[in-house]
């Protein structure tokens, strides 16, 4: 029986992950099945385990998922158990659940890719919820000098301060006291989806500050047009993260690294 994958997340049907694992099964020669499964909220675990008795392999786990999806796992990689969530299941051969989350590797990846090492750099992560929480270790252990975290509710900054302070220079400031400026400004709130901006002061930009917005879209977003504005060297969004977390995924899976490129280019044009 083939093997098979899949993305389970409430809603799903707007899901690229099958487009995205699609591609990279063809381009590396994988005779793989790649599905979005809908499952019922009240309902995680066992559309799970009908996956894993129908030949399923190893699935990627979306909203509202994830902090079910760490509950059930046998085993957890560092990252994801500091995330708190698991965006990646795989069935091991002893029938045990694997958990990862490749969610901030994604984004260090496409960072990577964009600017080259990040050895150095001052990092400022706007947002504390679980997007910054899963990239916190990620971002620590690239290279980069100091990560500034800070939240319009500032105690969630400093609780995850208080999680990742013993993996590299990390603190939290308070939202309005940001009048320094920084290399990297990576926005990880869900800000931009209502079409507001997440509340912080242009100085933070300087004339070769890179931003980062983890949302995407057709247009750019509300923060990378505000990000230009404030004179940006370079402004990303999060169509490269989210290409990014579905390659790290799939070597997980089939032991083959993806290329990244070509379908980053493919799902552009399809925006
Ligand atoms: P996710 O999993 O996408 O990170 P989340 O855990 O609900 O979602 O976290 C959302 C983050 O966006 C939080 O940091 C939130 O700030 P609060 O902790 O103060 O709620 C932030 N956020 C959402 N809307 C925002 C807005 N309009 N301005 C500033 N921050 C916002």
């Amino acid at each position: 029986m083939i093997d098979k994958y899949a993305v389970f997340g409430n809603p799903i049907a707007h899901s690229k992950s099958p487009l995205i694992h699609g591609l990279f099964a063809r381009e590396t020669s994988q005779t793989m099945e790649y599905d979005a499964i809908l499952a019922p909220v009240d309902e995680f675990a066992s559309s799970l385990n009908q996956f894993w008795k129908a030949n399923g392999k190893g699935a990627n786990i979306t909203v509202p998922f994830k902090e079910q999806a760490f509950d059930l796992c046998d085993e957890l990689s560092e990252q994801a158990r500091l995330a708190g969530a698991v965006n990646t299941l795989t069935l091991l051969s002893d029938g045990s659940l694997r958990g990862d989350n490749t969610d901030g590797l994604g984004l260090v990846k496409d960072l990577k890719r964009h600017i080259g090492e990040l050895s150095g750099l001052s990092v400022l992560l706007i947002g504390a919820g679980g997007a910054a929480r899963g990239s916190a270790l990620p971002l620590l252990q690239s290279g980069i000098g100091k990560l500034t975290i800070v939240n319009r509710t500032q105690s969630k900054a400093e609780r995850l301060v208080e999680c990742f302070k013993g993996y590299g220079d990390v603190c939290a400031l308070p939202i309005e006291h940001t009048d320094k400026s920084y290399d990297i400004v990576i926005n990880s709130t869900s800000s931009s989806l209502s079409g507001e901006l997440p509340g912080i002061s242009g100085s933070v930009i300087h004339g070769g500050t890179v931003c980062y917005d983890m949302m995407y879209g057709k247009e750019p977003t509300p923060f990378n047009v505000w990000a230009k504005e404030q004179g940006a060297k370079l402004t990303l969004d999060g169509l490269g993260m989210l290409v990014g977390q579905a390659a790290e995924s799939f070597s997980i899976w089939r032991k083959v690294k993806p290329s990244v490129e070509p379908v980053l280019e493919a799902l552009r044009s399809k925006l």
